[in-house]
């Protein structure tokens, strides 16, 4: 049964392009992905991967070894669909800077059509090989993005594809400005371009199957990419065979106010699911604690180290880790003081979260 597609989303943005003849819904100033007035989408189980009946068998010889099964949402995920030497060729439908213009640097959400070809789950990336040849005259390698769209994508018809990308740019030590290969290929992208697309990848970033889960997001910057995905799957979206009613904690790290990446849907969240939803911001430019200290995401998760705490001695709370490489650290010295309260060591506590799926990180 067709998806019926209802979120009321909006990117807004300061300069937004986008394929006309593709995404008529969209307005160039404005991107909008209203279908109908309703909050909700929905999808069938048909739509859902199938479980395949398994019969036992019985035997005399030594004893099967025990299949782990995962507390993922990883029946059916599919891996490297797409090959460097055979990628996928996408269609750039939309792409939109949605940073303002005082942020210090430059962050885009981009759609790409797949036409259904490149079937993903939520939490996993794509590789993207940026058109072009290196200094050896050889083509680009690709970089990997996480996916910022449920697996039923921005249209709601699983034939699209969503990055939150940030254009690097940086000056070396010779004083040179450099822009970084593939986020600026991306971020310049105009609809209707081809893009080469690999994968999809990763199996870490996965959501809890629990429905009734506490599941905490940490992100910096475009970090927020997988977080968004289980976000629209778990608010924005109806399942036949998945109804979220645990709680989703979402703390996001941005430099700015101006850097707040989807901030507006995360509001629409709150104002639908506020018994569901939390969402906590740390702005590490404007704001403090009340040591004067700079606001970075693990400095707003102290103001809640008891209560984070008590969620992570429950069987069903899981936690995700993305964004910068640096957060890990900062986060683990919190987790360090906070088990220490109960004489538990963190480093050996994490080992089996990490063991039971419930300790998940993708930094870079
Ligand atoms: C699993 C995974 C998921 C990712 N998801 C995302 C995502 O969702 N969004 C996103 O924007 N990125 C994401 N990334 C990062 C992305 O893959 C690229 O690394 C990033 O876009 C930069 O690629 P580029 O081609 O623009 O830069 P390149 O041309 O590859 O240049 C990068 C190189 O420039 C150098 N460099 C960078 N900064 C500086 C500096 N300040 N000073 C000196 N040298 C510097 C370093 O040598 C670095 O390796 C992800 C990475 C991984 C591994
Ligand atoms: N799966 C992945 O591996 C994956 C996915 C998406 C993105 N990424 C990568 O993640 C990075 C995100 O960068 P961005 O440019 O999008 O982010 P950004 O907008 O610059 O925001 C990052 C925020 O984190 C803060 N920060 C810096 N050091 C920190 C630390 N040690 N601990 C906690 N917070 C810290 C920054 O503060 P200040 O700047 O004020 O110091 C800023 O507020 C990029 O390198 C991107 O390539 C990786």
């Amino acid at each position: 049964m067709a998806a019926a597609v209802s979120a009321a989303v909006s990117l807004p943005s300061s300069q937004s392009t986008s394929l006309p003849a593709r995404t008529s819904i969209i307005s160039p100033e404005r991107v909008n992905f209203n279908k109908v007035s309703l909050y909700y989408r929905n999808v069938s189980s048909a739509s859902s991967a199938k479980v395949a009946p398994i019969r036992a068998q019985v035997t005399t010889e030594a004893p099967a070894k025990k299949e782990k099964i995962s507390k993922k949402q990883e029946e059916g995920v599919i891996v490297n669909k797409y090959k460097p030497k055979e990628p996928y060729i996408g269609k750039c439908l939309l792409n939109t800077k949605i940073t303002g213009d005082d942020a210090p640097g430059e962050t885009w959400h981009m759609v790409f059509g797949t036409e259904g070809e490149v079937p993903y789950r939520e939490g996993q990336s794509i590789g993207i090989i940026p058109d072009g040849l290196d200094k050896n005259g050889k083509p680009h390698k690709l970089r990997l993005y996480s996916i910022a769209s449920s697996a039923l994508g921005d249209l709601g018809d699983s034939k699209t594809v969503s990055l939150c990308v940030k254009r690097l740019v940086y000056t070396n030590d010779q004083g040179e400005i450099v822009k970084g290969v593939c986020s600026n290929f991306l971020c310049d992208l105009k609809p209707g371009a081809d893009v080469k697309i690999t994968g999809p990848v990763g199996k870490e970033m996965l959501m809890p199957k629990d429905p009734n889960a506490n599941v905490i997001m940490l992100a910096t910057g475009t970090g927020i990419a997988p977080f968004r995905s289980f976000l629209w799957k778990m608010f924005f979206e109806k399942y036949d065979d998945y109804k979220f009613n645990g709680l989703a904690w979402l703390f996001l790290g941005v430099p700015t106010s101006s850097s707040l990446l989807y901030k507006d849907e995360f509001e629409k969240m709150k104002n639908k699911s506020p018994d569901n939803f939390r969402v906590d911001y740390a702005v590490s430019r404007e704001q403090t604690n009340a040591q004067g200290e700079k606001m970075y995401i693990q400095t707003r998760m102290a103001e809640y180290a008891e209560e984070l705490w008590e969620l992570l001695k429950k069987d069903n709370t899981y936690v995700y880790m993305c964004g910068l490489k640096g957060m890990e650290k900062g986060i683990d010295d919190i987790m360090v003081s906070l088990a220490a309260r109960d004489g538990i060591d963190w480093v050996e506590y994490k080992r089996q979260l990490k063991k039971g799926e419930q300790w998940n990180v993708e930094v870079y």
